[in-house]
């Protein structure tokens, strides 16, 4: 994501955009006839794996999904020769790992497009479709305020990742000891000094924010840390009380699964601000496009 120009994000919003509204017209679009998409995930998935599954199958492509557990990746086959032999069956493969170095590697070695469906390091298809929802409900995803609540994750990387490109402004409330990745951060702060800010406290992150966004505060990989987590994040819950300090009008946003209770009490999650199945819808469209845009057939 760190490497997408702003146009290059407005082609995928556009696309995305436009699959959606011709699926509600009940036009079904083939540019994957003929193209065959693996997905292997070494960690758990729901809405990533199905959406992408779905969206293949929508536009007319097969997609395989392979557990990295079953294949011989598992016995230490090395990536460059896993990646030699995939590229000889596959159109694109779409990786969930670990190790952000692994997707890199399948990526420099693969002749086929590498697409990251979450590493613990970055989920960039996640915040693409959700800057996607942000235009939807706010017309833009350029001037608005975008608050981040809680770890410095994945997702926080990948915002701040996109907040570099796009401009728009991003504060992040993180606790001591759990701030988005530095060189990530240094990165994007040279890019984009002055519209992206890590605070501590959440209240001045949400202040007027158009858009506050939570994750879960032990995400996976770390369910051993979840108890001390849970002492950490308290102060960073996303309720009633801190939405009051959004704009009027400001969504909630939360990528799933949530810990109800946890990052974010149920009432917020429920509530008329909270667009978080839009989230998940908008997870199949935006894979559409990232597909078709990457190996569609239709030019
Ligand atoms: N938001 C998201 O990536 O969900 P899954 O883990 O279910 O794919
Ligand atoms: N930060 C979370 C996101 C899940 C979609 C995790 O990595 O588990």
């Amino acid at each position: 994501m760190a490497d997408l120009e702003a146009a290059d994000f407005d082609l995928f919003f556009s696309r995305a955009i436009d699959l959606k509204k011709r699926r509600g017209q009940g036009i079904s679009d083939r540019s994957l006839t003929g193209r065959t998409v693996g997905l292997i995930f070494e960690k758990a998935s729901t809405r990533t794996r199905i959406s992408f599954q779905a969206a293949a199958a929508q536009l007319g492509g097969t997609s395989l999904f392979i557990s990295a557990a079953d294949t011989q990746l598992a016995r230490d086959e090395p990536i460059a020769d896993t990646a030699r032999v995939l590229e000889r069956y596959l159109d694109a493969l779409v990786l969930r790992t670990f190790s952000q170095q692994m997707q890199e590697e399948f990526a420099r070695i693969a002749s086929i497009p590498v697409i990251n469906a979450l590493t613990d390091m970055y989920h960039p298809c996640q915040v693409l479709s959700d800057l996607m929802t942000v235009i939807e409900y706010k017309g833009n995803c350029r001037s608005v305020k975008v608050a981040w609540v809680g770890d410095g994750n994945n997702m926080a990387n990948s915002w701040i990742n996109a907040a570099a490109s796009l401009g728009f402004e991003l504060v992040l409330a993180c606790p001591e000891g759990y701030m988005p990745d530095k060189a990530v951060l240094d990165a994007a702060l040279g890019r984009a000094a002055g519209r992206i800010r890590v605070v501590s406290d959440p209240a001045e992150a949400v202040a007027g924010a158009d858009v506050v966004n939570t994750d879960v505060w032990a995400s996976m990989g770390q369910e051993q840390e979840a108890d001390k987590r849970r002492k950490v994040f308290a102060p960073y819950q996303v309720n009633r009380a801190l939405m009051a300090s959004a704009r009027k009008g400001a969504i909630v946003m939360h990528c799933l699964p949530a810990h109800k209770g946890e990052e974010i009490t149920e009432d917020v999650f429920e509530s008329e601000q909270s667009v978080v199945w839009d989230q998940a819808e908008n997870k199949l469209h935006m894979h559409k496009a990232i597909l078709e845009i990457l190996i569609g057939g239709n030019g």
